[in-house]
């Protein structure tokens, strides 16, 4: 019997999200999946999770937006996507014929574009989730992050869960004060599960041109640097909150992945390591497989959080 590695990530939510295994891709490293059809089996892997997606197409921030660092890149993207009209029309239609299930990434400027951008999505075939980035900043409260602040990371949680019946996972960012309460609030505020990390605020100079090298000063860093403090941040949010949490940061491998798992996340994303290795993800998977089945684990859940008791 090869090992068991089904996981419920919305275990309260009517619709429910199901996945067969635990590897899902981060936002904003594996476009609408499309992109990598032809490269693998894409069916194989637990979820995608597609590029962040705003009510209106956007161009995105000043280039340079990447630039590699000694142990991850930084990132300065600015969420340059198709919009949410286009994603219906043109990715959910392809989507709605695959066996892996999408989750859409979702930003916005204030409260009320997550809700309509909840409110568009919902009942859409194809469609089976919504992940929350709230590391967008709050456009009327001076530019803070949603995701900084317990009562504005409430407040966007609360318009998505009345706007649609879908399941929602909010994905929470390393660059808050109190990244648990954050966590405890979004939860009260009705998100399904909870995902993290998003990247890291970091930065580059071009000592040459004594200029930063990212168009937009700074950026998100991510990829193997944030590893041991994304998985701090996850051992610490899985033992505050009861809902299923995602890990997220510098997964490169299963060993990588089992770490997260161990600490109390139910399932993980693989992100920035998908650049150097576009299979990255199917070889997590299996790698998590080949462990399971040498330990004789019969159940992904006899080791979620395994390292907490
Ligand atoms: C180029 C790039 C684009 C990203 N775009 C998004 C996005 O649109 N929405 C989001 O929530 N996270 C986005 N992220 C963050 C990733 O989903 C992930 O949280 C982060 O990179 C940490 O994981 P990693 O170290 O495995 O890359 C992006 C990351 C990168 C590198």
């Amino acid at each position: 019997m090869p090992p068991d590695l089904t996981v419920q990530l919305a275990p309260k939510n009517k619709k429910g999200l199901f996945l067969d295994n635990p590897v899902m891709t981060a936002s904003g490293t594996f476009g609408y999946g499309t992109e990598y059809s032809q490269l693998f089996d894409i069916q194989r892997l637990g979820a995608i999770i597609c590029k962040g997606t705003t009510l209106k197409p956007r161009e995105g921030n000043p280039q340079p937006r990447l630039v590699e660092t000694a142990s991850g890149v930084i990132n300065s993207i600015g969420l340059q996507n198709i919009g949410v009209k286009a994603l219906i029309k043109e990715k959910a239609p392809v989507w709605a014929g695959w066996r892996v299930p999408v989750i859409v990434n979702i930003a916005g400027d204030t409260v009320e574009e997550y809700g309509k951008l909840a409110q568009e999505l919902d009942g859409v075939e194809g469609i089976r989730g919504i992940e929350v980035n709230i590391s967008c900043p709050n456009v009327k409260a001076g530019g803070a992050a949603f995701g900084a602040d317990a009562k504005s990371a409430a407040a966007v949680t609360k318009a998505v869960r009345a706007a649609t019946s879908l399941p929602v996972m909010v994905k929470l960012t390393p660059n808050a004060g109190d990244i648990v309460g954050v966590a405890r609030a979004v939860v009260d505020a009705g998100a399904d599960a909870v995902s993290l990390i998003n990247s890291v605020k970091g930065m580059a100079i071009d000592i040459k041109t004594r200029r930063p090298t990212i168009g937009n000063v700074t950026g998100g860093l991510s990829g193997p640097a944030i590893k041991p403090l994304a998985l701090a941040l996850v051992y610490e949010v899985a033992g505050a909150v009861k809902v299923p949490v995602i890990g997220c940061g510098g997964i490169a491998n299963a060993q990588d992945a089992l770490e997260f798992i161990m600490a109390g996340a139910s399932a993980i994303q693989v992100g920035s390591a998908t650049y150097s290795n576009p299979r990255a993800s199917l070889d997590v998977l299996e790698g998590i497989e080949r462990f399971m089945e040498k330990e004789g684990i019969k159940k992904l859940g006899e080791i979620i959080g395994a390292a907490r008791k």
